[in-house]
């Protein structure tokens, strides 16, 4: 056979062989066969130099050519397994877009402070910017500055947690109500005017019922200024209660008695728990008071750097837990502070 007929015989031999390469491995060896040093094709070249000198010529083209057929079906062979290992590849990697998610499980805000930022949202539109003061009072912001001199007997209204501290040192207690941040927002602002709300926790050594804890919180508020008198309190409160439980909500005010108010007063809303029938969180009264206020008193104006004879001023004093209980008909204020979830996932 002439080696051009070989040449033929071998190019056939190694496209149909090629054709049968299932892998990467089957091409490697494949290539080493035919294209290698030692493999077929190399091997026939031998015979080229044993040519007479006429028919060399055309032998070497066409041995030539046959390299190059089978380089390029190599390489063609190549290009197609590799997509083929990357569809293979990619098809076991494949996500399931059908599948059901797995929900995260959102956090929620606790109803007091849902309640808080309605506060200080409603508050906010009318007029009043909120500030903050310490947890940790002393005697003398907590009641002296408030006209309750030591001993004096309405200091009795708030049972008091007290702080150990060193013979000598200033009495330290939890804060028993937020009014001591009345001084702290006047003596920032004195003498200007000034509509502030200042929340925060608050602390009592009481007997823990359905409508007391033993902490909680309140929000009070202030407003100084010239001719400020007991009707805006009552506007502002009743206005305040409108915007937060509707137009037709019921409303009363009631005589009270604060040391650092002169008029006092307390403001209750119907008791939406029992409709005003009357019912435990209520005291089957029918109301629920949400509000201490009145009008401050001479000496805490001027405890808080004002003159009395010019400028007059209210405060109020309320409770989010109180009002988040006749917003969302929560009949025990225990359940604030009990951290169940079945409770706070219902906000
Ligand atoms: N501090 C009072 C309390 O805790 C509430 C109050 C605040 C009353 C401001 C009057 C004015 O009961």
């Amino acid at each position: 056979m002439s080696l051009i007929d070989q040449l033929n015989q071998l190019e056939q031999e190694a496209l149909a062989a090629l054709e049968r390469a299932a892998d990467l491995t089957a091409l490697a060896e494949w290539k080493s066969a035919y294209l290698g040093k030692q493999g077929a094709l190399s091997r026939l070249s031998r015979g080229l130099g044993a040519l007479p000198a006429e028919e060399r010529p055309a032998a070497g083209a066409r041995f030539n050519a046959v390299r190059a057929t089978l380089e390029q079906a190599l390489e063609r062979a190549e290009a197609q397994l590799k997509r083929i290992a990357r569809q293979h590849a990619f098809e076991a990697d494949q996500v399931d877009v059908t599948l059901p998610g797995r929900a995260p499980a959102i956090g929620r805000l606790h109803p007091t402070t849902q309640m808080l930022r309605t506060i200080y949202s409603v508050l906010g539109e009318m007029g009043f910017q909120v500030w903050e003061s310490p947890e940790v009072e002393t005697d003398e912001f907590n009641f002296q500055l408030l006209n309750m001199p030591p001993d004096h007997p309405a200091r009795d209204m708030w049972d008091t947690f007290y702080i150990d501290t060193a013979p000598g040192e200033p009495t330290l207690l939890l804060r028993t109500h937020t009014s001591p941040g009345q001084i702290y927002a006047m003596r920032a602002n004195a003498p200007n005017p000034v509509r502030a709300i200042l929340p925060g926790k608050c602390y009592r050594y009481e007997q823990v019922t359905a409508r007391h804890e033993m902490q909680f919180f309140q929000v009070e508020g202030i407003a100084i200024g010239e001719q400020i008198s007991f009707a805006d309190l009552k506007g502002t409160l009743v206005a305040f209660a409108e915007r937060l439980y509707g137009k037709g909500v019921k409303t009363r005010f009631r005589p009270s008695y604060f040391p650092f108010t002169e008029p006092s007063v307390e403001f209750d809303i119907e008791c939406f728990l029992c409709g005003g029938a009357g019912c435990r969180v209520c005291k089957h009264s029918g109301w629920l008071e949400i509000l201490g206020a009145g009008m401050i008193h001479p000496t805490v104006l001027r405890n808080g750097g004002y003159d009395p004879e010019k400028v007059s001023g209210f405060a109020f004093g309320m409770g989010p837990e109180r009002m988040a209980m006749l917003r969302y008909g929560i009949d025990d204020i225990r359940w604030f502070f009990s951290g169940d979830e079945r409770f706070l996932q219902q906000f």
